[in-house]
Order: structure tokens, then sequence, then C-alpha cells
């Protein structure tokens, strides 16, 4: 289940902070979860007023709202976003964890590959440390394989369950998530080579190095780091 814990207000005035650096013409990579709802909102706006630009949805959702939103729409076969703006459940020195919205693997893709990313996230983001769970998709008959090496990271996997669903969440390409509690993650690079090497594992949300800046919204304002 999703993490929350920062206000409506703080996600607002981070997603508009972030919206407000796209320039006309851009492509923009969509995030998914509260937060980038929130800069989607606001740069469908600015599409109303007059700006050019076009998205790349990181998820179903993503896509449904950016529809709504009047936001015209691209792939990454037809375009590179020139920024992208997504959320995150926790950010320490510029590293992520993603995935509560179980949309890690295509945001990761996305988010990779924009010239610019940038992250929007209320003020109970920010940590010392890196110490969420981590979400790790995986191919549903490799979870069983996937586990056992998790486990021999010293990580605690949990088989994330469907809220008004029997069984496990699926993501948008069809596969589980295993919700991997490595406590106070060290070394993130390191964590993040040694996941995305399991055979199974299809991608995790341990975004090392991608983040360009960070926009939290806070009670006061927004600061950008
Ligand atoms: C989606 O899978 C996630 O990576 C979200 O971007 C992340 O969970 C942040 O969501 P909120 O902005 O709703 O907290």
């Amino acid at each position: 289940m999703k993490n929350s814990g920062g206000t409506e207000t703080q996600k607002r005035r981070a997603g508009e902070s972030a919206a407000a650096v796209v320039e006309d013409g851009d492509v923009v990579g969509l995030g998914t979860g509260s937060t980038a709802a929130a800069a989607i909102r606001e740069l469908g706006r600015r599409v109303d007023a007059g700006l050019d630009v076009r998205g790349v949805p990181t998820s179903r959702g993503a896509r449904r709202l950016a529809r709504k939103a009047g936001i015209p729409l691209t792939t990454l076969a037809a375009s590179t976003p020139d920024v992208a703006i997504d959320g995150a459940d926790q950010v320490a020195d510029g590293d992520l964890v993603k995935g509560g919205g179980a949309a890690h693997t295509r945001e990761k893709v996305v988010d990779a590959a924009a010239d610019r990313f940038v992250v929007v996230v209320d003020a109970a983001k920010p940590a010392p440390a890196l110490d969420h769970p981590i979400p790790v998709e995986a191919l549903a008959d490799a979870v069983p394989v996937v586990e056992r090496r998790v486990e021999a990271l010293d990580g605690e996997p949990t088989l994330r369950a469907a809220e008004r669903k029997d069984g496990p969440v699926v993501t948008d390409d069809g596969n589980p998530v295993l919700d991997c509690d490595f406590g106070v993650v060290r070394e993130p690079e390191t964590l993040a080579a040694a996941l995305a090497e399991i055979p199974g594992v299809v991608g995790h949300g341990l975004f090392v190095d991608l983040a360009d800046e960070v926009h939290v919204g806070t009670d006061d304002g927004v600061e950008v780091r």
C-alpha cells in the first residue's frame, strides 16, 4: 500500500513547482502517484492556457490522468523526454525509493531516459538514509527464487497483497511485487546492482544517482534541492 504522511497542500506545491520548469515544446515524462498527479493537473492547466507539450506516461493511471487533463501523449519510441516529473516514497542524498504504486519499473525507464529528472515529494519523504522497503517487481514463476536471493542479501521480502481483491498486487505488466526490507541501506549503488542481477527481477524501486533535482513541498512553500 502506498505510503503517505505529507499533506495535500505540500504535494500540490511540489507538483506545481515542477510543472513550472516545463517549457514550450517539451516532451514530459509523467510520473505516477499523488504528487506526480498534482504536477499532471498543473501541466493540464498550462496546456489549456496554450502550452505546447507532449507527455510520456509512466503507468496506465498516469495516462488516464493526462488524458483527462488534456495533455497530448507520445511514446518513448517517438520521442525522448526533455524532463520527467515523478514522485518518490523516500529520498536521501538524492537517491530514491519508488514503487509505492507498483509503477517503479516503467517509471525508471521513463525517468532515466529524460534529459532532466525532477522529483516531487511532500515534506514527509526526505530522510537521513534510505530505510523504506524496496519494491521488487518479479516474474510470477520466479518469486520463490527471488525471495531466496533477497534473503541472501539480508533482505526480508513480503509479497504485496492487493486491497479489495484476493491475492497479490500485479503491476501494469502483470507481475507481482515483493516489498523487500533491508533496514538502512548503507550502499544504495551496491544493493541496486545486486537486485538488478537476480534472474527473474523485472525492475526494482531503488533509484540511484538518477534525480537531477528534488522539489519538496512544505507548509511554507517549496524547497528545491
Ligand atoms: C509509484 O509506483 C510510485 O513510485 C510513486 O511515485 C511513489 O509511491 C510516490 O507516490 P506519492 O506521491 O503518492 O507519495
